[in-house]
């Protein structure tokens, strides 16, 4: 598949069939995005791959503790206010179309907040990601995260396979690191959903639109 392709194809799929995915076609897909550039080449990227039982689990224990504590639901790190422009519209146009597409009208928050919990069922795809990074760690290291994911995304795409990050896993990290005993000194930055998309649901018709180059490119010395 040529690269173009991949990234034209890859969508944040939010429907996925049961279907497994075998171990080996996990660990070529990760073997290959482990190519992914990171500062100094420390590769500071690490992954809890969870399937099966321990899938399941993670999904029943998290959506079941979000239900009692509620207070619980902010990231272990800082995180920033994006509550302004030209985020928030951006924020706004996505989630109208997707809450559109689920048909889940404006202001029906239980609907909203089930919704929400379908990110801690890896919305039913076969094997879940979560990302960790050492606390020490600065802000660069934190891009090649961000790297690996996105190789991680395209090299998934590239075998037929499908994804969503999810950032929503940076919540509830007390029930997410006593069930993968991740140690103290990490965050747990993000997880993935990946699996095979189903190609009946609304929701995977949807099309997050981007701003052109004139937006975000500053040209110099042309
Ligand atoms: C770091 C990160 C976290 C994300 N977290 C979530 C999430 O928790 N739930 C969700 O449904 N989508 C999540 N997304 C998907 C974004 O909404 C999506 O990438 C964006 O709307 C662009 O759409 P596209 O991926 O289909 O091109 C996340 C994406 C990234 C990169």
């Amino acid at each position: 598949m040529h690269i173009d392709d991949a990234l034209k194809a890859r969508r944040s799929v939010r429907a996925f069939k049961r279907d497994p995915l075998s171990r080996e076609l996990v660990e070529e897909i990760l073997t290959t995005a482990a190519l992914a550039p990171s500062n100094t080449n420390v590769q500071p990227w690490q992954v809890h791959v969870v399937a099966g039982e321990v899938r399941d689990q993670l999904e029943r224990e998290v959506l079941a503790y979000r239900e009692t504590e509620p207070a619980d639901a902010a990231a272990e790190f800082p995180r920033a206010n994006k509550r302004k422009e030209p985020y928030v519209s951006r924020m706004r146009t996505l989630g109208k179309a997707m809450y559109g597409l689920l048909e889940i009208p404006k202001g029906d928050a239980a609907a909203g907040w089930r919704q929400w919990g379908r990110n801690y069922s890896f919305f039913d795809a076969p094997v879940g990601l979560i990302f960790t990074i050492d606390k020490e760690l600065d802000q660069i290291n934190w891009v090649d995260l961000g790297l690996f994911a996105m190789a991680i995304m395209l090299a998934a795409k590239a075998r037929g396979v499908d994804t969503c990050a999810l950032g929503a896993w940076n919540n509830y990290w007390t029930v997410t690191r006593r069930i993968l005993d991740v140690p103290e000194d990490r965050y747990i930055v993000f997880g993935m959903a990946m699996g095979y998309a189903d190609e009946t649901a609304a929701v995977n018709t949807l099309v997050a639109e981007r701003e052109p180059h004139e937006v975000f490119a500053t040209f110099h010395g042309f």
